[in-house]
């Protein structure tokens, strides 16, 4: 953003008398011949009186036009905000809180205090979410459309003009170029920064607890959907000592980046969850970037137009505090061979994928987080120390992660709020033990369950019920 202040560039503004010289130019050899010709004919005369009239009321209206501008400029301070700046989201999103603000209020004032005149020019954004169970969710939120629109702010009036150049237009992403303007008189342009600063702390405050999905768009990577809340690491229950462990590395490896510099090694590190469906990979890995206040950049490779050097640009060009995140890294490669029904095929390529991890061009800080199902699939250079420094197996729930998903969901309070009879505690330790006990039985007759399967059995039914289902559950699973 750039704040001009376009007074000191002022061109000064004609003078009448300037403009008006050409006329009168009555001096020289060529006037006095034409003097000495015409001087006595009256009728000449009074043309050119007539004429002079009129070319010094069209330099006046000119001076007039000039020095208004002049005025304007002087009295008048912009800001441009572009689409390139974190600023013009935050600016576009609070904006968009006004309105509704407004709309709210409006029956008791027309204006309060901050508000936008209803506008005409609206303009919507989509949050679409698609999650894997196939569910959707879809927000709107309507923002200031390209055109000109006012606002209040602090007693004070600014103009804002959103403008889109449609003729140039990023090249990868294919979104058009905008800028925001917004003009205000002079003397109020402290507004400024105050306004900005009020629109970031709405945006960050959004954000503050929250879990932040970037996905990419062209080149670049944007949030995905609202911010989501955090989900607590506690709340994922894995064997025991695997959350600490990774815990461990990753904090570890956040505080020793002096050391990477120090001896020049790339300060980058890469984790592979490998296990079973739904025994928790990706929701841990969300709920540690939660933990960690990181946000997570989610990479398909099989996505439709991802080349080779956009990903390159991509894994440099990460958003500060993101872990990015590949999932099922398996099939991306896979999948190549055979073409979707469309009869695309994905264009990263297995060898521009391993320069984009680590090749020179990739960028300083970086923590990739990979899951697949299959690890036995993953062609070792893959999976060599540098692009993968520690690989973790997550399994199928264990006689103990069994009993501990068991307690959390039946617990006295959670019980409460999903309006369960309540079970006293030593009863339920019994419970879950009843079901530590089959789950440990099961194992050695080689039949597993996931997490994912008990927490949905825990989801529907009550604690009694429960145990019978972990029953049933098991006895429906064929070893793996
Ligand atoms: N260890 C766990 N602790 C608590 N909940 C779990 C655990 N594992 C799975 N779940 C629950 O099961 C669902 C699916 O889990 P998640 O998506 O993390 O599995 P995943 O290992 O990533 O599976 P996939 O390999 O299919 O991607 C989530 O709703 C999650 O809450
Ligand atoms: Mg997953």
């Amino acid at each position: 953003m750039s704040v001009e202040n376009v007074a000191s560039s002022l061109p000064t503004p004609l003078s009448p008398n300037t403009l008006a010289g050409p006329a009168q130019a009555g001096n020289g050899s060529a006037s006095s011949i034409l003097s000495s010709l015409l001087g006595d004919n009256p009728y000449f005369q009074a043309g050119f009186g007539l004429m002079g009239v009129g070319v010094g009321l069209t330099a006046l209206r000119k001076g007039l036009h000039l020095g208004a501008n002049a005025l304007r400029r002087r009295m008048l301070v912009t800001l441009e905000v572009n689409i390139k700046d974190p600023s013009y989201d935050w600016f576009l999103a609070w904006m968009a809180q006004q309105q509704s603000a407004v709309t709210a209020e409006q029956k008791s004032s027309i204006l309060s205090p901050r508000s936008w005149l209803r506008s005409h020019e609206l303009s919507v954004q989509t949050a679409y979410e698609q999650r894997k169970n196939g569910s959707a969710s879809v927000g709107f939120k309507l923002v200031a459309g390209p055109g000109i629109h006012w606002l209040k702010f602090r007693q004070a009036w600014i103009q804002v003009k959103r403008e889109r150049e449609t003729r140039s237009q990023n090249l990868m992403s294919g979104i058009p170029w905008e800028t925001i303007t917004l003009t205000t008189l002079s003397h109020d342009r402290g507004l400024f920064p105050e306004l900005l600063a009020e629109a970031r702390d709405i945006a960050l405050r959004n954000h503050e607890g929250k879990l932040v999905i970037h996905t990419p768009w062209g080149i670049e990577w944007k949030p995905f959907g609202l911010p989501r809340r955090k989900r607590p690491l506690s709340s994922v229950v894995l064997q025991e000592g695997i959350a600490e462990k990774i815990l461990h590395d990753v904090s570890a490896f956040l505080k020793r980046r002096q050391w990477y510099a120090d001896r020049g090694i790339p300060y980058r590190r890469g984790y592979l969850l490998h296990g079973p469906p739904g025994s928790g990979k990706s929701s841990f890995i969300q709920a540690l970037a939660g933990s960690l206040s990181y946000d997570i950049c989610l990479l398909n490779l099989s996505e439709r137009g991802l080349a080779d050097d956009k990903l390159i640009h991509l894994l440099s060009n990460t958003p500060e505090r993101s872990f990015v995140l590949i999932e099922d890294v398996d099939a991306a490669f896979n999948k190549r061979v055979q073409t979707s029904e469309d009869g695309y095929q994905s264009s990263v390529t297995f060898s521009g994928f391993l320069n984009a991890l680590d090749g020179v061009a990739s960028g300083e800080e970086r923590i990739v987080f990979m899951t697949t199902n299959h690890p036995q699939r993953l062609d070792p250079a893959l999976i060599r120390p540098g692009r993968v420094d520690l690989s973790v197996r997550i399994d199928d729930a264990n006689p103990s992660q069994a009993k501990q998903l068991f307690m959390r969901f039946y617990s006295e309070g959670e019980a409460e709020d999903a309006g369960w009879e309540k079970i006293d505690a030593s009863e339920l330790q019994v419970m879950g033990s009843t079901i530590e006990k089959m789950i440990e039985e099961q194992m050695h007759a080689g039949r597993r369950v996931s997490m994912a399967a008990l927490q949905g059995l825990f989801i529907r039914s009550k604690a009694r019920e429960a145990v019978e289902g972990v029953r049933t559950l098991l006895s429906e699973q064929h070893t793996p």
